[in-house]
C-alpha cells in the first residue's frame, strides 16, 4: 500500500487527480471506476480544469460508477447519475454512451445487477478504481458485515442514511436501498485509489488501512490489493 499524506483537501484532490490523469494519458481508452460523495468533488474539478487547459482527452475513456440509489432516476438531483454529469461528465469530452451507472429505477433489480456485472466483465477489468470511504468503512455501498462479490441491492445502514441525509431535504427522503458494485470487481481493478479528508474520517482511515482485515470494515479488505494507493489530508491522517 502506498499511503500519501497531503496538506489539505486541495492538495489531496490534486494528488489523486494526477493519478487519474496519468492513467488517461498512458492509456487513452482506459476504463475508470468512479465514485461519488463529497470527497471526490475536488478531484473532478481538477480534472475538468486540466481538460479545459487542453491537457486531457476523455474521448476514448469508458467509466463505470460504483453505485446508485435504488428508486432514484437519473434526473433526480440526488441521484449519482446527476452528480456525475454535474461534477464531471458535462464538463469534459467524454462520450455519454461510454459512461455507466447501475439503473436505480430498474424494475427487475436482479436483472439490472446481472447486466452491470456483465458490462464490467465485457471491459475485462477496471484500470483504475477511485473510492471514497464511509464513516463505517463502507466502499461504494458495500456495508459492513458480509462481503458480496457481484453487483447487488443493499439495505443502507442507519449510519450511512444519517451521513447522506445532509444532501437531502429531510432524512425521510434518503433512499433506504441502493445498488452497488460488489467487492469482486473492486478488488479485480488493476489499481485502487482511495481518498479521504477531514477529521471525521481519521478513525476509519486508521481502522481500514492500519487495522485488522475484516468484513466488519469493508475498506480493510483493500489492504489485500496489490496496487492500492490511499491519499488523505492531514486531518484524516491525524491518528496515523
Ligand atoms: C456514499 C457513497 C460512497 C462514498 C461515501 C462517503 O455512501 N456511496 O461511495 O465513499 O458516501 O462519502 P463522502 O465522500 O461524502 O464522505
Amino acid at each position: 500500500m502506498e499511503f500519501i499524506r497531503t496538506e489539505d483537501y486541495k492538495a489531496m484532490s490534486r494528488r489523486a487527480a494526477a493519478q487519474i490523469a496519468a492513467q488517461v494519458i498512458q492509456k487513452p481508452d482506459c476504463v475508470l471506476g468512479l465514485a461519488t460523495g463529497s470527497t471526490p468533488i475536488g478531484i473532478y474539478a481538477q480534472l475538468v480544469e486540466w481538460y479545459k487547459r487542453g491537457e486531457l482527452d476523455f474521448s476514448r475513456v469508458h467509466t463505470v460508477n460504483l453505485d446508485e440509489y435504488a428508486s432514484l432516476g437519473a434526473e433526480h438531483e440526488q441521484s449519482y447519475a446527476y452528480f456525475m454529469r454535474d461534477n464531471l461528465f458535462s464538463h469534459i469530452n467524454i462520450d455519454m454512451i461510454n459512461t455507466n451507472l447501475p439503473n436505480g429505477k430498474a424494475e427487475d433489480t436482479d436483472a439490472e445487477c446481472r447486466r452491470y456485472d456483465a458490462l464490467i466483465e465485457s471491459f475485462g477489468t477496471i484500470d483504475l478504481q477511485l473510492l471514497g470511504i464511509g464513516h463505517n468503512g463502507h466502499i461504494g455501498f458495500n456495508e459492513p458485515g458480509s462481503i458480496i462479490p457481484g453487483t447487488h441491492k443493499v439495505a443502507l445502514t442507519q449510519s450511512t442514511i444519517d451521513a447522506n441525509s445532509r444532501l437531502f431535504a429531510s432524512k425521510d427522503e434518503v433512499p433506504r436501498f441502493a445498488l452497488t458494485m460488489g467487492m469482486k470487481h473492486i478488488m479485480q481493478a488493476k489499481r485502487v485509489l482511495v481518498v479521504a479528508n477531514g477529521e471525521a474520517k481519521a478513525e476509519i482511515v486508521k481502522r481500514a488501512f492500519f487495522g485488522e482485515i475484516t468484513p466488519d470494515v469493508p475498506a480493510s479488505i483493500l489492504q489485500l490489493h496489490p496496487r492500492l494507493t490511499v491519499v488523505v489530508d492531514e486531518a484524516a491522517a491525524r491518528l496515523i
